[in-house]
Protein backbone atom coordinates (compact mmCIF):
# COMPACT_ATOMS: atom_id res chain seq x y z
CA UNK A 1 0.00 0.00 0.00
CA UNK A 2 1.08 3.39 -1.19
CA UNK A 3 -1.10 5.50 -0.86
CA UNK A 4 -4.23 6.34 0.80
CA UNK A 5 -7.45 8.50 -1.10
CA UNK A 6 -9.77 10.01 1.89
CA UNK A 7 -13.76 10.54 0.75
CA UNK A 8 -13.96 14.29 1.99
CA UNK A 9 -18.04 14.76 3.10
CA UNK A 10 -18.56 12.13 6.27
CA UNK A 11 -14.88 10.62 6.27
CA UNK A 12 -12.64 14.26 6.91
CA UNK A 13 -15.59 16.36 8.03
CA UNK A 14 -18.58 16.25 8.83
CA UNK A 15 -20.12 18.24 6.19
CA UNK A 16 -22.70 14.88 5.53
CA UNK A 17 -25.04 16.78 7.56
CA UNK A 18 -25.28 20.07 6.03
CA UNK A 19 -26.27 18.33 3.29
CA UNK A 20 -28.97 16.56 4.49
CA UNK A 21 -30.35 20.17 6.26
CA UNK A 22 -29.94 21.53 2.91
CA UNK A 23 -31.57 18.77 0.65
CA UNK A 24 -34.19 18.20 3.78
CA UNK A 25 -35.27 22.44 3.41
CA UNK A 26 -35.30 21.54 -0.42
CA UNK A 27 -37.57 18.57 -0.48
CA UNK A 28 -39.87 20.34 2.11
CA UNK A 29 -40.34 23.05 -0.43
CA UNK A 30 -41.70 20.62 -2.94
CA UNK A 31 -43.77 18.64 -0.19
CA UNK A 32 -41.21 15.59 -0.68
CA UNK A 33 -41.20 13.89 2.36
CA UNK A 34 -37.24 13.13 3.31
CA UNK A 35 -35.45 11.70 6.28
CA UNK A 36 -31.98 10.29 7.36
CA UNK A 37 -32.43 7.06 5.27
CA UNK A 38 -33.03 8.41 2.10
CA UNK A 39 -30.49 10.99 2.85
CA UNK A 40 -27.52 8.39 2.63
CA UNK A 41 -28.52 7.35 -0.83
CA UNK A 42 -26.96 10.93 -1.83
CA UNK A 43 -23.64 10.13 -0.06
CA UNK A 44 -21.13 10.30 -2.90
CA UNK A 45 -23.32 11.08 -5.15
CA UNK A 46 -23.11 14.80 -7.73
CA UNK A 47 -25.48 17.28 -6.92
CA UNK A 48 -28.03 17.09 -9.92
CA UNK A 49 -28.27 13.16 -9.05
CA UNK A 50 -29.08 13.60 -5.26
CA UNK A 51 -31.79 16.19 -6.62
CA UNK A 52 -32.88 13.14 -9.83
CA UNK A 53 -33.24 10.93 -6.08
CA UNK A 54 -35.33 12.86 -4.08
CA UNK A 55 -37.78 13.92 -6.89
CA UNK A 56 -38.09 10.70 -8.14
CA UNK A 57 -39.17 9.69 -4.21
CA UNK A 58 -41.93 12.54 -4.85
CA UNK A 59 -42.45 11.17 -8.00
CA UNK A 60 -42.32 14.47 -9.03
CA UNK A 61 -40.86 15.40 -12.62
CA UNK A 62 -39.47 18.81 -12.92
CA UNK A 63 -38.14 20.64 -16.21
CA UNK A 64 -34.31 20.93 -16.95
CA UNK A 65 -34.70 24.77 -15.73
CA UNK A 66 -36.27 24.01 -12.82
CA UNK A 67 -33.74 21.20 -11.77
CA UNK A 68 -31.01 23.52 -12.27
CA UNK A 69 -32.71 26.30 -10.12
CA UNK A 70 -33.35 23.91 -7.44
CA UNK A 71 -29.74 22.44 -7.58
CA UNK A 72 -28.22 26.51 -7.73
CA UNK A 73 -30.83 26.96 -4.76
CA UNK A 74 -29.88 23.62 -2.65
CA UNK A 75 -25.96 24.78 -3.12
CA UNK A 76 -26.17 28.47 -1.78
CA UNK A 77 -28.04 27.16 1.47
CA UNK A 78 -25.40 24.47 1.58
CA UNK A 79 -22.61 27.42 0.82
CA UNK A 80 -24.28 29.17 3.90
CA UNK A 81 -23.50 26.68 6.55
CA UNK A 82 -20.00 26.12 5.13
CA UNK A 83 -19.51 29.69 6.25
CA UNK A 84 -19.12 28.31 9.85
CA UNK A 85 -17.25 25.34 9.17
CA UNK A 86 -13.42 25.56 11.26
CA UNK A 87 -11.52 22.90 11.96
CA UNK A 88 -13.03 21.57 14.57
CA UNK A 89 -15.19 20.28 12.13
CA UNK A 90 -12.27 17.77 10.80
CA UNK A 91 -13.56 14.09 12.08
CA UNK A 92 -12.28 12.92 15.35
CA UNK A 93 -9.06 11.65 14.58
CA UNK A 94 -8.67 12.41 11.02
CA UNK A 95 -5.56 14.79 11.61
CA UNK A 96 -3.32 12.45 13.87
CA UNK A 97 -4.08 9.93 11.21
CA UNK A 98 -2.73 11.62 8.33
CA UNK A 99 0.30 12.70 9.50
CA UNK A 100 1.17 9.32 11.06
CA UNK A 101 -0.01 8.14 7.74
CA UNK A 102 2.18 10.35 6.22
CA UNK A 103 5.31 10.40 8.53
CA UNK A 104 5.31 5.94 7.66
CA UNK A 105 5.94 7.21 4.25
CA UNK A 106 2.44 7.01 2.23
CA UNK A 107 1.46 9.12 0.12
CA UNK A 108 -2.49 11.32 0.96
CA UNK A 109 -4.76 12.29 -1.65
CA UNK A 110 -8.67 13.16 -1.55
CA UNK A 111 -11.24 11.74 -3.79
CA UNK A 112 -14.77 13.52 -3.57
CA UNK A 113 -17.53 14.14 -5.55
CA UNK A 114 -17.89 17.13 -4.29
CA UNK A 115 -17.31 20.52 -6.32
CA UNK A 116 -17.20 22.28 -3.10
CA UNK A 117 -14.07 20.24 -2.02
CA UNK A 118 -11.09 23.39 -2.64
CA UNK A 119 -13.67 25.85 -0.19
CA UNK A 120 -14.05 22.64 2.28
CA UNK A 121 -10.50 21.82 2.39
CA UNK A 122 -9.69 25.48 2.92
CA UNK A 123 -11.91 26.38 5.63
CA UNK A 124 -11.05 23.17 7.62
CA UNK A 125 -7.45 24.46 7.19
CA UNK A 126 -6.11 21.12 5.28
CA UNK A 127 -5.70 22.71 1.67
CA UNK A 128 -1.90 22.25 2.02
CA UNK A 129 -2.78 18.83 3.66
CA UNK A 130 -2.68 16.78 0.49
CA UNK A 131 -0.46 15.37 -2.62
CA UNK A 132 -3.65 14.99 -4.53
CA UNK A 133 -6.67 16.28 -5.09
CA UNK A 134 -9.45 14.71 -7.12
CA UNK A 135 -13.16 16.25 -6.93
CA UNK A 136 -16.30 17.20 -7.99
CA UNK A 137 -14.63 19.67 -10.45
CA UNK A 138 -12.28 17.34 -12.50
CA UNK A 139 -14.91 14.38 -13.22
CA UNK A 140 -17.91 13.82 -15.46
CA UNK A 141 -19.46 10.81 -13.80
CA UNK A 142 -19.66 11.12 -10.23
CA UNK A 143 -19.48 7.80 -7.87
CA UNK A 144 -20.39 5.15 -8.09
CA UNK A 145 -18.51 5.45 -11.27
CA UNK A 146 -14.81 5.23 -10.32
CA UNK A 147 -13.44 7.96 -11.82
CA UNK A 148 -12.96 10.35 -9.24
CA UNK A 149 -10.27 7.78 -7.80
CA UNK A 150 -8.48 6.83 -11.09
CA UNK A 151 -8.10 10.27 -11.37
CA UNK A 152 -6.31 10.86 -7.66
CA UNK A 153 -4.30 7.42 -8.68
CA UNK A 154 -2.85 8.72 -11.96
CA UNK A 155 -1.89 12.48 -10.35
CA UNK A 156 -0.24 10.25 -7.27
CA UNK A 157 1.82 8.39 -10.32
CA UNK A 158 0.49 5.13 -8.74
CA UNK A 159 -1.44 2.13 -9.63
CA UNK A 160 -4.75 0.69 -8.62
CA UNK A 161 -3.78 -1.97 -6.45
CA UNK A 162 -1.38 0.38 -4.69
CA UNK A 163 -4.48 2.77 -3.43
CA UNK A 164 -6.61 2.04 -0.46
CA UNK A 165 -9.34 4.17 0.12
CA UNK A 166 -11.60 5.60 2.53
CA UNK A 167 -15.68 5.92 2.31
CA UNK A 168 -18.44 6.34 4.46
CA UNK A 169 -20.87 5.98 0.97
CA UNK A 170 -22.03 2.75 -0.19
CA UNK A 171 -21.64 4.25 -3.74
CA UNK A 172 -18.23 4.99 -2.75
CA UNK A 173 -17.18 1.46 -2.34
CA UNK A 174 -18.65 0.47 -5.24
CA UNK A 175 -15.99 3.40 -7.14
CA UNK A 176 -13.13 1.85 -5.50
CA UNK A 177 -14.02 -1.69 -6.23
CA UNK A 178 -14.47 -0.84 -9.92
CA UNK A 179 -11.15 1.31 -9.59
CA UNK A 180 -9.51 -2.00 -8.63
CA UNK A 181 -8.61 -0.78 -5.07
CA UNK A 182 -9.45 -1.83 -1.68
CA UNK A 183 -11.78 0.35 0.69
CA UNK A 184 -12.13 0.54 4.38
CA UNK A 185 -15.53 2.27 5.34
CA UNK A 186 -16.32 4.68 8.28
CA UNK A 187 -19.75 5.56 9.40
CA UNK A 188 -23.22 4.34 7.21
CA UNK A 189 -21.16 1.89 4.58
CA UNK A 190 -19.11 0.58 7.58
CA UNK A 191 -22.51 -0.19 9.64
CA UNK A 192 -23.55 -2.06 6.25
CA UNK A 193 -20.51 -3.88 6.30
CA UNK A 194 -19.57 -2.39 2.79
CA UNK A 195 -16.22 -2.10 2.62
CA UNK A 196 -13.06 -4.62 2.64
CA UNK A 197 -12.18 -3.18 6.28
CA UNK A 198 -15.12 -1.79 8.47
CA UNK A 199 -13.82 0.88 11.41
CA UNK A 200 -15.46 2.38 14.14
CA UNK A 201 -13.30 5.20 13.61
CA UNK A 202 -10.69 6.87 10.98
CA UNK A 203 -7.76 5.99 13.57
CA UNK A 204 -8.04 2.35 13.08
CA UNK A 205 -6.95 2.90 9.65
CA UNK A 206 -3.04 2.76 10.65
CA UNK A 207 -3.16 0.07 12.11
CA UNK A 208 -5.18 -1.24 8.70
CA UNK A 209 -2.17 0.33 6.20
CA UNK A 210 0.52 -0.97 8.49
CA UNK A 211 -0.52 -4.46 8.69
CA UNK A 212 -0.90 -4.77 5.14
CA UNK A 213 2.73 -3.31 4.83
CA UNK A 214 3.78 -6.50 7.23
C1 LIG B 1 -20.31 14.16 -1.96
C2 LIG B 1 -21.46 14.06 -0.99
O1 LIG B 1 -19.12 14.24 -1.26
O2 LIG B 1 -20.45 15.33 -2.77
C3 LIG B 1 -22.78 14.10 -1.74
O3 LIG B 1 -21.37 12.84 -0.28
C4 LIG B 1 -22.85 15.36 -2.59
O4 LIG B 1 -23.83 14.06 -0.82
C5 LIG B 1 -21.65 15.39 -3.55
O5 LIG B 1 -24.06 15.39 -3.36
C6 LIG B 1 -21.62 16.66 -4.39
O6 LIG B 1 -21.40 17.76 -3.56
P1 LIG B 1 -21.44 19.28 -3.99
O7 LIG B 1 -20.72 19.97 -2.85
O8 LIG B 1 -20.70 19.41 -5.28
O9 LIG B 1 -22.86 19.67 -4.11
MG1 LIG C 1 -18.76 10.78 1.87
Amino acid sequence: MKAVIFDLDGVLCTTDKYHYYAWKNIADGLGIYFDEEINNRLRGVSRMESLNIILECGKLEVSEEEKLELAKRKNKIYRRLLENLTPRDISEGAVETIDKLRAAGLKLAVGSSSKNTPFILERLGLANYFDAISDGNNISRSKPYPEVFLKAAQMLGLESGECLVVEDALSGVVAAHEAGMLCACVGDAAKAGAGDYNMRSISELLDIVLKRGE
